[in-house]
């Protein structure tokens, strides 16, 4: 199947200076789209993320799911591609639960219908393991009954839902990406909570110790950001259509190897703190990813022990110290 060509594409990606979205935009840039137009809050992302300033980005500052929709409809047009990665996350959801359903729900939904009316030919979403909502057991697949059990998982599994709404309705193709837990630089745009690895690397930085609570067997998918940018391109660019994939490493980490491990790469000597449990004491949470593999021809291919010393040098490159501030293990 052939695949549309990056080169010289007019993209949108919603969210594009956070986290992902930085490390995407900055790679459409380097594939040779002629137009990157990025609609972001700037409540969680940073124009600085974005690195020095790339002549193809344009950035539309916009609240989805908020005010008129005119900037969206402008952004879009002559547009051929969208990424849409903006969203209210997990931790976030707690304080604000109508924020997260204003955004991930209403901003999406106006999204995709400028989308359709603009006559994009493809729209990739993020999706996450919350979607599921299972926190046990065996390897998440696709085609098990999702249950989320937050409004955050709620809202993730009502945007796929209206994108197949909306793409049968106008006409584009589409692909939903379920990521699970992305990690790397630019990780934390310096609001909100802060992610296992995050967490516990400020805390190696300022010479304390990483702290497990309870027996650290609780296991997570850990997939580095250079991973998730390869298959969110390989999907845009693919000309099939209406697939949900799993994006993960397809490994269960413990968090006591992650931290293991991180503690390896700073160079400590220190030994592992123990606190006691909290509630993910006992959980298991990663993907089955051989529908991905299947149809994108992508594994992910970066080494736990590569990622996280990548993550660690952008960290400690920023001089941070600071071990304040952690929620859940890395809440997507
Ligand atoms: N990081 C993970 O581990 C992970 C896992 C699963 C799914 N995801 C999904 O991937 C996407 C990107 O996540 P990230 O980790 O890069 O997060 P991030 O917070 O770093 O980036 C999200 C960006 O969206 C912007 N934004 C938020 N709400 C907005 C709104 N209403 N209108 C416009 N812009 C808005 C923020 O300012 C930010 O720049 C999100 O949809 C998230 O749900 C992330």
């Amino acid at each position: 199947m052939s695949a549309t060509s990056l080169r010289g594409a007019h993209v949108v990606v919603t969210g594009g200076a956070g986290f992902i979205g930085s490390h995407l935009v900055r790679e459409l840039a380097r594939r040779g789209a002629a137009r990157i137009t990025v609609i972001d809050s700037l409540r969680y992302g940073d124009v600085s993320n974005l690195g020095a300033s790339l002549p193809q980005v344009q950035l539309v500052r916009h609240t989805l799911g908020e005010g008129p929709r005119e900037p969206v409809r402008e952004a879009l047009r002559g547009a051929e591609l969208l990424v849409h990665l903006a969203a209210e996350k997990h931790n976030q959801s707690k304080d604000d639960p109508t924020r997260v359903l204003r955004a991930n729900v209403e901003g999406s939904l106006a999204l995709f219908e400028e989308a359709g009316r603009a006559g994009v030919r493809k729209v990739v979403f993020s999706s996450s393991l919350y979607a599921y909502g299972r926190l046990e057991g065996g390897a998440m697949v696709e085609t098990e009954l999702p249950a989320p059990r937050t409004v955050y998982g709620v809202s993730k599994l009502a945007g796929e839902h209206l994108l197949a709404y909306q793409a049968a309705r106008s006409g584009f193709r589409y692909d939903v990406l379920r990521y699970f837990f992305v990690y790397g630089p630019r990780q934390y745009a310096g609001m909100g909570y802060k992610s296992v690895i995050l967490k516990n690397a400020e805390r190696l930085l300022a010479g304390l110790a990483p702290t497990v609570y309870g027996d650290g067997q609780q296991a997570l998918d850990y997939v580095y950001v250079d991973d998730v940018v390869e298959v969110t391109l390989r999907a845009l660019t693919s000309e099939r259509s209406g697939r949900t994939l799993n994006v993960g490493s397809g490994e269960p980490t413990t968090v006591l190897a992650l931290l293991q491990r991180l503690t390896e790469v700073s160079g400590s000597a220190r030994s592992l703190e123990f606190q006691p449990a909290d509630w993910t004491a006992g959980t298991r949470r990663f993907a089955d990813v051989e529908r991905t593999a299947r149809e994108l021809g992508w594994r992910a291919c970066t080494p736990l022990t590569e990622g996280l010393t990548r993550t660690y040098r952008w960290l400690a490159a920023q001089g941070h110290g600071d071990a304040q501030g952690a929620d859940e293990p890395g809440a997507p």
